[in-house]
């Protein structure tokens, strides 16, 4: 009986200590803009199973890709869409795989190669910093990053600048990233940074909102 108890406190221990460790780095993360470990890259790579909305081809399916377009991936990761877009845009297109990380554009690099992708462009930098050029692409993403910049209006705008007129922004948050941005979040930086919304998928705690520079 009592190896049983042992068994059902080590359970409840390890249960709290998981719980705990979750909160805190959900907490630390959110405070201190904590870019997401590229040592986690594995787990980036992955989809989630506890939800479609952050599935790499239920996002690219709000894309709207045609072969040749040009596509800003901001916050690329190890790339987990970065790769299927290159393949959808053709060699006609061009993808830029934007990341702070240099350990995170070695894992694209490392991909891109392996399936002998040509179109892909690996950018290391900030997004705040501005150095992407102006009215050049026609899809940009921030998928699971925003929480992850310390200024987030200027990220918006910056990612506004360097879609063309009439170019789409997807914007995914999921509940269970610690950075998780929420919809009014979202919806306040999208307006003011001049976005217009087109839609919203998803429910409050997993969404995708699709965005639209207007032509005018
Ligand atoms: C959680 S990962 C998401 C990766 C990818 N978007 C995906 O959904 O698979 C967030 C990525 O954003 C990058 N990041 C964080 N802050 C950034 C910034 N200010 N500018 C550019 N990239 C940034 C991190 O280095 C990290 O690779």
């Amino acid at each position: 009986m009592s190896f049983f108890i042992n068994i059902l406190y080590f359970f409840i221990i390890t249960v709290l200590v998981v719980v705990s460790i979750c909160f805190a780095w959900r907490f630390l993360s959110q405070k201190f803009h904590l870019p997401c470990p590229s040592w986690l890259g594995w787990m980036v790579e992955m989809d989630n199973p506890f939800t479609k909305t952050s599935r790499a081809s239920v996002i690219i399916g709000h894309l709207e890709l045609k072969p040749g377009m040009k596509v800003l991936d901001v916050g690329c990761g190890p790339g987990r869409l970065t790769i299927p877009i290159a393949k959808k845009i053709g060699p006609q297109g061009i993808i830029t795989a934007l990341d702070v990380q240099q350990e995170m554009l070695q894992r694209v690099q490392q991909k891109a190669q392996a399936e002998s992708l040509k179109n892909i462009q690996l950018f290391q930098a900030n997004i705040e910093d501005g150095k992407i050029e102006n009215n050049l692409y026609d899809r940009a993403l921030l998928i699971s990053v925003l929480g992850e910049i310390p200024n987030m209006a200027v990220a918006m705008k910056k990612v506004f600048d360097s879609l063309k007129p009439g170019g789409m922004l997807l914007v995914t948050e999921v509940v269970f990233d610690p950075h998780f941005q929420s919809q009014k979040t979202v919806l306040r930086l999208a307006k003011s940074a001049g976005f217009r919304v087109m839609k919203i998928v998803g429910n409050r705690f997993a969404f995708t909102m699709q965005l639209n520079k207007p032509i005018d």
